[in-house]
């Protein structure tokens, strides 16, 4: 029996005081056949021999499962011992909010503006036919008005399909001179790879007494603007239509992907198209009931160049809410 005991105390490991267990406790194991050899005894011996076997099993029993306990505890020790993990390498998860790449655009782009001493104006999206197009020089049944296809009430009432109409209200408003930008959603019926039915402008317009602004101030700002937008880009304006300006342009920034040589996203002409602008047309002065004034206005698309500044494919992208693309703006 003391030998049993101090086997038990020296057992360095589970699988030996497993064993130890087994012979002692196990069907053929030491206590088994003590309790067998109990049947050859004279009956008079048998009670307190079998008394004393047990006590001696259940003393055993305890001893072996504390030294169990002991080991499974040094077990745990050593094992947290082995697999320490550094959790200082792990930086805790941020779940702070980002904003949305085309308001981070947009604020990029407002605060250019700000800078110079702009005015932030905003409109309402239901817009009527006077200010979204009559008043810019944009009459009922003029061809151009297909070119923006417009979401209709039947009050005849819209959606304003640019934030031009800003620029009207702001001039029946105020007096000249007018040094503004009007950044805000605008809506057109369109929906493929390049356009959502519901995008942003920012417009911009300036307006001085006759004379004091040219084609040139104009040609100086969208230079410095997009360069401060794209870096050192080369920037070439080429000759276009709208009915609110006259002479009116097209600018173009030389490709930001290929530098000028020609790749896939500037259809291989070096050139990326980014704004529209011009001098203002008589006509909307005449409109709103400025006289002796000469003024510019541009118009650039905040998705195009939020899409360009990341490097987005897909404009669509841009309003699905996709957590792996918006994290990456955190
Ligand atoms: N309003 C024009 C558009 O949405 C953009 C523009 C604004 C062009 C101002 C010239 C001057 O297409």
């Amino acid at each position: 029996m003391q030998n049993f005991e101090a086997k038990i105390v020296k057992a360095s490991s589970l699988e030996e005081l497993e064993e130890i267990r087994i012979e002692l406790f196990g069907k053929k194991g030491y206590f088994a056949k003590e309790f067998e050899k109990l049947k050859n005894l004279p009956n008079e011996e048998k009670p307190k021999v079998a008394k004393e076997l047990n006590e001696a099993k259940n003393a055993l029993h305890i001893l072996l499962q504390s030294k169990k306990d002991d080991l499974l505890a040094q077990a745990i020790q050593q094992r947290l011992e082995e697999e320490r993990l550094d959790l200082s390498l792990f930086e805790p998860r941020e779940l702070k909010g980002a904003l949305h790449p085309v308001k981070q655009t947009l604020d990029t782009i407002i605060e250019y503006f700000v800078a110079l001493n702009y005015s932030i104006e905003t409109g309402p999206l239901v817009e009527d036919d006077f200010h979204n197009f009559e008043a810019l020089n944009l009459p009922k049944h003029h061809p151009a008005r297909d070119m923006q296809d417009t979401f209709y009430f039947e009050d005849g009432k819209l959606l304003r399909t640019h934030t031009s109409p800003v620029q009207i209200r702001t001039m029946q408003t105020q007096k000249p001179p007018i040094r503004m930008i009007s950044p805000g959603a605008v809506f057109r019926r369109d929906f493929d790879l390049t356009h959502t039915p519901m995008f942003h402008q920012v417009e911009g317009l300036v307006v001085e007494e006759k004379g004091k602004v040219s084609f040139a101030n104009l040609k100086f700002i969208l230079e410095d603007f997009l360069r401060y937008m794209f870096g050192e880009v080369d920037v070439r304006f080429r000759p276009s239509f709208f009915p609110f300006t006259e002479p009116s342009a097209e600018v173009d920034i030389s490709c930001i992907f290929c530098e000028g040589k020609g790749c896939r996203v500037c259809s291989h002409t070096g050139w990326l198209e980014v704004l529209g602008c011009g001098l203002v047309d008589p006509n909307v002065f005449a409109a709103v009931g400025y006289k002796n004034v000469s003024g510019y206005a541009f118009g650039l698309g905040v998705e195009r160049f939020a899409m360009l500044l990341h490097r987005i494919g897909d404009l669509r992208s841009l309003f699905e809410g996709d957590l792996r693309l918006l994290e990456q703006f955190r």
